[in-house]
């Protein structure tokens, strides 16, 4: 499933004023296993257009292959489609100073200017659970009061944010129910190893679901090759 290409230039329009490069595609297939929706895209993204294949991708597909799935499988997107960066200073080896980009949060602004292609997507990716990896993409989902802390590896039931319309900067919340599953993002684990045991756990939880609530066919797969 890729959004359509109408959809994308009113992204890349609305994120326009904001200082983002680039612009890559939510990737997998219509029907996955899981949706994941992450934070935003950093250099070895934009440059290969390939949603999480930088070093916080590394650490996914690790983690993607605890709770028995894999990139295949799964439909990768994340709150901003641009690369958020910022200028700073680097010492070279030379010892000379220049200016580089660094990766940033998004603002919620560049979420905001994004939201109509992840709730497009929220809508036609037909996934049983949506994963919300970091603070971020959770509370694009469920609002700014919830923390990953506080509920990764629990199994939300609950409508998610929308945007209210194109003019509107205010998200109300969807009809339909969602299942949300949030856990860390996998780059916290480069500032916090401790992170890792409980990420582990949550995915153990996260493949107990999926074998549990997998269509039978799949079901009788998994006892065969098991
Ligand atoms: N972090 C994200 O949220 N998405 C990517 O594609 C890469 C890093």
């Amino acid at each position: 499933m890729q959004i359509p290409e109408w959809l994308a230039d009113i992204g890349k329009k609305r994120i326009d004023p904001y200082p983002v490069e680039g612009f890559v595609y939510g990737q997998g297939p219509q029907r996955p296993k899981l949706m994941l929706v992450g934070e935003a895209p950093g250099e070895t993204e934009i440059h290969n257009g390939i949603p999480f294949s930088g070093r916080a991708g590394e650490e996914l597909m690790k983690f993607l292959a605890r709770a028995g799935v894999t990139r295949e499988d799964v439909y990768i997107t994340s709150a901003v489609r641009s690369r958020p960066y910022k200028w700073g200073e680097k010492r070279t080896r030379a010892g000379e100073l220049v200016k580089r980009k660094y990766n940033r949060a998004p603002t919620s602004r560049e979420i905001l200017a994004h939201a109509p292609l992840l709730d497009y997507e929220i809508e036609h990716v037909e996934a049983p659970v949506i994963v919300a990896l970091g603070n971020i993409g959770l509370k694009r989902l469920c609002g700014p009061d919830i923390k990953v802390t506080d509920v990764h590896g629990q199994f939300l039931k609950q409508p998610v944010r929308r945007l209210k319309s194109l003019e509107d900067s205010e998200y109300e919340w969807t009809e339909r129910e969602y299942t949300i599953f949030p856990t860390f993002h996998p780059a916290a684990i480069f500032y916090n190893r401790r992170l890792l045991e409980l990420i582990h756990e949550d995915m153990d939880k996260l493949k107990d679901y999926l074998q549990s609530n997998a269509p039978m066919d799949k079901q009788a797969d998994q006892h065969e090759h098991h």
